[in-house]
């Protein structure tokens, strides 16, 4: 009797409201390709980590108060005295940095396949505009603590804007509402960082999601599998989302919160790189603090602002270093979209380039010395080469076959029991004597020196071989 209420007051809503049917189409019915690897988890995680944020995040405005006088102690106060408010600032401090993490892999799995080519452009543009109003968002939470970093931090950064000719001056003292930052300009950014930003994120990412799923997901092939279809209208090499990938990506959640929650636990500081020390102590505006740099998600960004010379030109190239990201659609003039069929120089650039950004990252953390400058230098020329001579050198680039459907392709997830295996050692003296209940256990295992020699020799001629 109870069930047919129940399924009496489902299907009243289902007549009125399309639930069954979007979950249809965008799930059950919703085919992607079956060689997703591990990459593709961080489309999901990025979405898990935005709902921590919202979620943290209210949590914390029940407490905080953004005023230039309370803000610092009401932080303080939330980690000491408000139930479980410690582990709450701790999943929306660190949870910040993580987002920044999963997107940044996000990003580079997009590089690696190609997915912002035809006919993914729009998801791309959605995409860096999600990253845009991400950066502005931690920017203007990293304020509200008011501790020595948020305050100088944004001290720099706003007086940047004053660079900018004719309007500069003006536009600085309109963003910060003073002239100095002060309490009007906390208390105009907790207004854009509690509601106005997220709204627009919430509202990007539902396009974002959108516009991905009319044109489908790209694959670790580069292969369109909406080009080959069954009598039924159904992609040959796609499986239904829902249960094959919903259960994927709780799978590869978990083991991502376990990862988030022992940094949150035993390292939510990340020894200053992402609660920076300086801002343990309350925002001084008579006291500069010796060395200013931003949150690490920013470094790259500010270290090529500082490696010109020229204030405003390091304001255009730090802006330039993210305007050429949206171009990249359009740089690109290679067909060939995954890494696995593009030519080796290609590979060679895109190892270059990562390591010029992780390089930026760690130099825009460092003081500015002559050396890191020079530095900073050829790794900005290296970022901003791999994308403006990107028109020619992907046009002469030699790339191999792509085949028409998925490839059988062995994943790191098959090889992994193999090589933990090769790893490992069985500790002889508790193999033989041990506790029966532990022989052959995981516990009783420790590195194996010749195992890691040849894992690791391997890889790099894997590597080596893959540059070719
Ligand atoms: C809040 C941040 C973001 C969220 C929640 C998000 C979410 C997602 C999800 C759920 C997917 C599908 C699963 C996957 O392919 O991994 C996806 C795909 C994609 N995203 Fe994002 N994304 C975010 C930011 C970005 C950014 C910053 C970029 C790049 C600028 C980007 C570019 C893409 C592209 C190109 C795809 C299609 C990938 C493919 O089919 O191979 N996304 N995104």
């Amino acid at each position: 009797m109870k069930i047919n209420r129940f399924a009496e007051v489902g299907n009243w809503v289902l007549e009125r409201f399309p639930l069954a049917k979007v979950w249809e189409e965008h799930m059950t019915h919703y085919y992607a390709p079956k060689n997703f690897n591990i990459w593709y988890f961080f489309g999901s995680l990025a979405l898990l980590m935005l709902a921590n944020q919202l979620v943290t995040g209210i949590l914390l405005t029940m407490n905080y108060k953004p005023d230039a006088k309370l803000a610092f102690d009401s932080v303080e106060y939330i980690m000491r005295d408000v139930h479980w408010g410690w582990l709450i600032r701790y999943m929306h401090s660190t949870g910040a940095s993580a987002f920044f993490i999963v997107v940044y892999l996000h990003m580079f799995r997009g590089l690696m396949y190609g997915s912002f080519k035809q006919p993914r452009e729009l998801i791309w543009i959605f995409g860096m505009l999600i990253f845009v109003c991400l950066m502005a968002e931690a920017f203007m939470g990293y304020l509200l603590p008011w501790g020595q970093m948020s305050y100088w931090g944004a001290q720099v950064i706003i007086s940047l804007f004053s660079a900018i000719p004719v309007i500069g001056d003006d536009l600085s003292l309109w963003v910060r509402g003073d002239y100095v930052v002060s309490d009007a300009t906390l208390n105009r950014f907790f207004a854009f960082h509690v509601i106005s930003v997220p709204l627009v994120l919430i509202l990007l990412v539902f396009m974002h999601l959108v516009a991905l799923h009319e044109v489908g997901s790209n694959n670790p092939d580069g292969v369109e599998i909406k080009k080959y279809k069954n009598e039924m209208g159904i992609p040959l090499d796609g499986i239904p989302f829902h249960p094959y990938f919903t259960v994927k990506d709780i799978f590869g959640a978990s083991v991502f919160l376990l990862f988030f929650a022992t940094v949150i636990f035993y390292m939510p500081e990340m020894n200053g790189y992402f609660l920076e020390h300086a801002n343990f102590i309350p925002a001084d505006p008579m006291k500069t603090p010796e060395h200013i740099a931003p949150v690490w998600y920013f470094t790259p960004f500010y270290a090529i602002l500082r490696a010109i010379p020229d204030k405003f030109a390091g304001v255009v190239g730090m802006g330039g270093a993210i305007v050429v990201l949206f171009l990249l659609p359009w740089l690109d003039r290679n067909p060939v979209k995954s890494i696995r069929y593009r030519s080796g120089f290609y590979k060679k650039a895109l190892l270059l380039f990562v390591i010029s950004f992780i390089g930026l990252g760690y130099l825009g953390t460092q003081p500015a010395t002559p050396t890191l400058t020079m530095f900073a230098r050829i790794f900005t020329a290296i970022y901003f080469g791999f994308f403006l001579l990107m028109p020619l050198y992907t046009r002469w680039e030699k790339t191999k076959p792509v085949p028409k459907r998925l490839t059988p392709h062995h994943s790191l997830e098959e090889d992994l029991p193999a090589l933990f295996e090769e790893l490992t050692l069985l500790k002889h003296s508790d193999s033989e004597n041990g506790d029966p209940a532990f022989r052959g256990s995981f516990f009783n295992l420790r590195p194996n020196p010749d195992g890691i020699i040849k894992v690791l020799g391997r890889f790099a001629k894997k590597i080596v071989e893959s540059l070719d």
